[in-house]
């Protein structure tokens, strides 16, 4: 029998769940017996021929062979120009390296389990894109998984938190890891989780308060009479390792030294809590904006909010907690492991995926009492639209608004712009603004129109928007006859041949 498990597959850290017959999540122990796995590869070559290393050794690694190591992989999910070189020369797509990690965390959870493991859910940031949830789920693919789901971050984090005990609250989950930021409010009622208003940014983290902290002890360094410290690459990597360790000090500690050996001179950098803050102000203030935002969007008042889950280990720096409890006007502790629930929350998914599949499934009566009770309703991080002239001048609009709820289908009309017109062009969009100079498009395709209608005959357009977030559009006449459909296939993610080429490459790669 193969197990259903979870992955929460973080910027910088991994987990791996599965639910237990008892409708347990557990967490399973890696390779090394932690039960975190540091999303890092390190490239060792043997005779020309790569054999990664996965975890903590190249965790370990990444400050004396920077060449050699990938991190924060995560950040260039559907960024189809990034490639690593490896020093074998062999050229990684992010889908690729996310899969040697993804195939490393597939066979510790074997390991653990004593079982093969196949089905699994694996997280994403609530704001990912359409593009960087198909890119996760290429990588589960090419890592030989077959992927029930990809499901949003924090829904994953408030499963795991409302399924210990019969809840009825409003939640409020601020989900602060180490490369993303979301922030989701949602309804827990009678084994319901409905997602009212989700925001994030996806490129802030705990990387970047690294970065921030980094900058003072170099400032600092340079006062001292350090030079050039930037176009050191080795010294930039260990700098970067130094000032995660010290921001981690700095959330116990009001002060501290940093030791650095820099180019055959002793360093000894004194920082500060209050000076670490002061620097990351505006990192804080974005977080709050976007708080501010999804509250507002909401429509729920501040005072309604019975609970807020901390998730992830960014939320442990002391300032988090402190504005929150200013926002929120009462303590703020922790209800749920931050660094946990996330995989938790994916193992109870995986099971209920499994056992709603089919009547017959293996699964014990309490996993299926809870499929029974359970309904996950979440919506869509971001605005879809088209594009259309309006008075003569393109602008977007929106069709899908964000916030809705997935799956969704909606439809807008509009009308042929000059006599006996041809063909419409549908160009899918994605974001929230009037102006096309702000919104992505995701995808286009040219409907075929009968041709003989006069300016102005009207055209219904549709969206669909199915869980997992992909865009299917139908173009229909004003009497609903349909005119033509597509899926929107976005340019950013792996074809389905692409997909199969990187599984075979990946699947003869030894992984330690
Ligand atoms: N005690 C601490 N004080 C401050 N920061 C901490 C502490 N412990 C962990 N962190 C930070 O938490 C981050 C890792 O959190 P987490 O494992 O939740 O992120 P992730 O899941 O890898 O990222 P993401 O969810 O953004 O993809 C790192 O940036 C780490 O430095
Ligand atoms: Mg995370």
């Amino acid at each position: 029998m193969s197990r259903a498990i979870g992955i929460d597959l973080g910027t910088t850290y991994s987990a791996v769940s599965v639910l237990s017959e008892t409708g347990q999540p557990q967490i399973l122990l890696n390779q090394d017996g932690e039960n975190l796995t540091p999303s890092v590869v390190f490239f060792q070559d043997f005779d020309g021929k790569d054999e990664p290393l996965v975890g903590i050794q190249a965790k370990n690694l990444a400050a004396s062979s920077p060449e050699a190591v990938v991190q924060y992989v995560k950040r260039q999910m559907g960024n189809p120009n990034w490639k690593f070189d490896s020093p074998s020369d062999t050229v990684y797509t992010a889908e690729e390296i996310s899969a040697i990690i993804l195939k490393r965390l597939k066979e510790g959870a074997e390991n653990a389990l004593g079982d093969k493991v196949e089905d699994v859910v694996i997280t994403v940031p609530a704001y990912f894109d359409d593009a960087r949830r198909t890119a996760t789920k290429h990588a589960g693919e090419i890592a030989g998984l077959n992927v029930l789901r990809v499901l949003n971050e924090p829904t994953a984090a408030a499963l795991a938190y409302g399924i210990s005990a019969e809840k009825n609250e409003t939640v409020l989950v601020y989900d602060l890891g180490g490369g993303t930021f979301d922030v989701t409010l949602m309804k827990i009622k009678d084994g319901e989780f409905d997602v009212i208003a989700t925001d994030g940014d996806r490129n802030l983290g705990g990387f970047d308060f690294d970065n921030a902290l980094s900058m003072i002890i170099a400032e600092k360094m340079e006062e001292q009479g350090a030079e050039d410290i930037y176009t050191d690459e080795h010294f930039t990597a260990l700098l970067r390792e130094k000032s995660e360790n010290t921001k981690r000090g700095l959330t116990t500690v009001e002060k501290t030294n940093v030791f650095l050996d820099y180019k055959g001179k002793s360093y000894k950098i004194p920082v500060t809590r209050v000076e670490f803050e002061e620097a990351t102000k505006s990192l804080m203030n974005r977080t709050e904006e976007l708080l501010d935002d999804v509250v507002e969007e909401s429509g729920i008042s501040w005072d309604e909010i019975d609970q807020v889950l901390l998730i992830g280990g960014s939320t442990r720096m002391p300032m988090v907690q402190r504005k929150l409890e200013e926002k929120i006007g009462k303590k703020i502790v922790y209800s749920i492991n931050p660094d946990e629930a996330v995989a938790q929350g994916a193992a109870i998914q995986a099971a209920l995926e499994i056992a709603n599949k089919s009547e017959s499934a293996d699964v014990s009566e309490t996993v299926r009492g809870l499929a029974e009770k359970l309904v996950v309703s979440d919506v869509t991080s971001q605005a879809l639209g088209t594009l259309a002239l309006s008075n003569g001048v393109k602008r977007n609009t929106i069709i899908i608004p964000k916030n809705s709820k997935v799956p969704n289908k909606h439809s807008e009309y509009f009308s042929t712009v000059v006599d006996n017109q041809q063909n419409v062009l549908v160009e899918v969009t994605q974001g929230d603004d009037e102006d096309p100079q702000f919104v992505t498009v995701i995808g286009e395709s040219t409907i075929k129109l009968p041709g003989d209608w006069a300016a102005g005959t009207a055209l219904k357009v549709t969206y669909h928007y199915d869980v997992d977030q992909t865009v299917f559009v139908e173009v229909h006449d004003s009497d609903n006859h349909l005119l033509g459909t597509f899926e929107v296939e976005r340019q950013a993610n792996l074809d389905k041949n692409a997909v199969e080429v990187a599984s075979r490459k990946i699947k003869d790669l030894t992984i330690d």
